[in-house]
C-alpha cells in the first residue's frame, strides 16, 4: 500500500479540498526511547519491526503554525525565524507530507516552525516536528481525529513522531497488519513525579548519517540484527514490570542495556556505523564511574553522539555537580513555558 493510499483511508476518502480555517497552531514534544525502535518492516507506511517505549520530554519540542491564503501558490517555511529554501532536506521533509494530504487539490501553506531543539543532532527534532504539523493539520482541516489516529500519520513523516502526541510513557505498537492500521501509538497510564532526565548535549551539529539510512543499512549488513526483535520485546516487557512496580534500578539498566544494544549493532554493520564522538565515551565512562559509587544513574542514546541521563530527584544535584552542562528536566512535574 502506498502512503497516500494510506492517508485516504484514514480520511474516509474525504482528502480536504482546502483548509476549513485560515490559521492553526500546535505544539508536541520530543521524545526518547527506552527501548528502541530500530528497523521497519515496510518502509513505505513506517512500519516497525517492534513495538518501541518512550519517555517524553515535555520543555523541549516544536510549535507549529500553519497558515493558509487561496493566494499562496508553492508552500514556504520559516524555521526559527529564518525563511528556509524549498529545496533543503526540511522544507522537502515537509512538502511531501503536505503531498500525501493533497493529490488533486492545490492548497499551499506556509509553515512557521519553532524549536527549542537542535535540528538532526540526536534529540529526536523529527519526532516532535511531525507530531506538530499532525495536530495543526487536523486543526486546520477539522478533521477531529483521535490522537492514536493522528499518532498512524506523524508516523508517516518520522516514525518515533509516532509516540510524541502525549507525555509521561508512550508505547507505539508495532502492528501485525500490512496496511500499518494496527502500527499506532498510546499513553501508559502510569505516573513517576521522581523521574528526571537529563539533557547532555554532546554535539549539536547534524550527524553523519540520517537514522532512516543507518536503519535500513543495519538491517542489510549484519546477522547481529537478528538478535533485535526478541531482544526488543523482551525488554519492554521488563520496562513495564519496572514502570508498574517503580523499580528504577531495573527500569535504567534495562533502557541503557537497550540503546547500547541497538549501538552494538550498529557498529557491527558494514560500512559500520558510529554514533559515538570522544565525548560521548568519556561521559558513558562518567556515568559508569558514578554507578561504581552507589548512584543510581543510567544513560540512554539515540541515533547521534548526545546522551540522555536517566535518574531520580533526589539525586539531580549530584548529577548537576558531575555534569555542569547537563539541562535537567523532571519529566512529570516540568512544563513548557509559554
Ligand atoms: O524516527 P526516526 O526515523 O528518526 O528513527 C528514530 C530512531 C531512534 O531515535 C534511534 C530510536 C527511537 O525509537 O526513537
Amino acid at each position: 500500500m502506498k502512503r497516500s493510499e494510506f492517508t485516504q483511508i484514514i480520511l474516509h476518502h474525504h482528502m480536504p479540498t482546502e483548509p476549513q480555517q485560515t490559521r492553526a497552531t500546535a505544539f508536541a514534544p520530543i521524545n526518547i526511547a527506552l527501548s528502541k525502535y530500530w528497523g521497519k518492516r515496510n518502509s513505505e507506511l513506517n512500519l516497525p519491526v517492534t513495538s518501541s517505549l518512550s519517555i517524553t520530554i515535555p520543555t523541549k519540542g516544536s510549535k507549529t503554525t500553519l497558515v493558509w491564503t487561496s493566494q499562496q501558490t508553492q508552500d514556504s517555511i520559516v524555521f526559527n525565524g529564518e525563511e528556509i529554501d524549498r529545496h533543503s532536506v526540511l522544507a522537502q521533509g515537509i512538502t511531501q507530507f503536505f503531498d500525501l494530504f493533497r493529490p488533486t487539490h492545490r492548497w499551499h501553506l506556509h509553515t512557521i516552525i519553532e524549536t527549542n531543539i537542535a535540528l538532526a543532532a540526536g534529540f529526536a527534532s523529527s519526532a516532535s516536528g511531525f507530531a506538530a504539523l499532525a495536530l495543526a493539520m487536523n486543526d486546520l482541516f477539522a478533521w477531529r481525529l483521535e490522537l492514536s489516529t493522528l499518532s498512524m500519520l506523524a508516523r508517516l513523516g518520522s516514525g518515533s513522531a509516532t509516540r510524541s502526541l502525549w507525555t509521561g510513557f508512550v508505547e507505539w505498537h508495532c502492528g501485525q497488519r500490512d496496511d500499518g492500521m494496527d502500527s499506532y501509538a498510546a499513553p501508559l497510564l502510569e505516573h513517576w513525579p521522581e523521574f528526571c532526565v537529563g539533557l547532555l548535549d554532546i554535539r549539536t551539529t547534524e550527524k553523519p548519517i540520517s537514522s532512516r539510512k543507518a536503519m535500513q543499512d543495519t538491517m542489510n549488513t549484519t546477522s547481529l540484527y537478528s538478535c533485535w526483535p526478541e531482544k526488543a520485546t523482551h525488554d519492554i516487557r521488563l520496562l513495564k514490570h519496572a514502570i508498574d512496580q517503580k523499580d528504577f534500578s531495573l527500569l535504567g539498566s534495562v533502557a541503557e542495556q537497550n540503546a547500547l544494544t541497538m549501538h552494538a549493532i550498529m557498529l557491527s554493520s558494514w560500512p559500520p556505523i558510529c554514533y559515538f564522538l570522544p565525548d560521548t565515551i568519556a561521559a558513558i565512562q562518567r556515568v559508569w564511574a558514578l554507578r561504581q559509587t552507589g548512584l543510581d544513574l543510567y544513560f540512554t542514546q539515540d541515533a547521534g553522539p548526545n546522551l540522555v541521563l536517566l535518574f531520580l530527584k533526589k539525586d539531580a544535584n549530584t548529577v548537576k555537580q558531575s555534569f555542569p552542562n547537563v539541562e535537567i528536566v523532571s519529566i512529570f512535574d516540568d512544563r513548557i513555558k509559554p
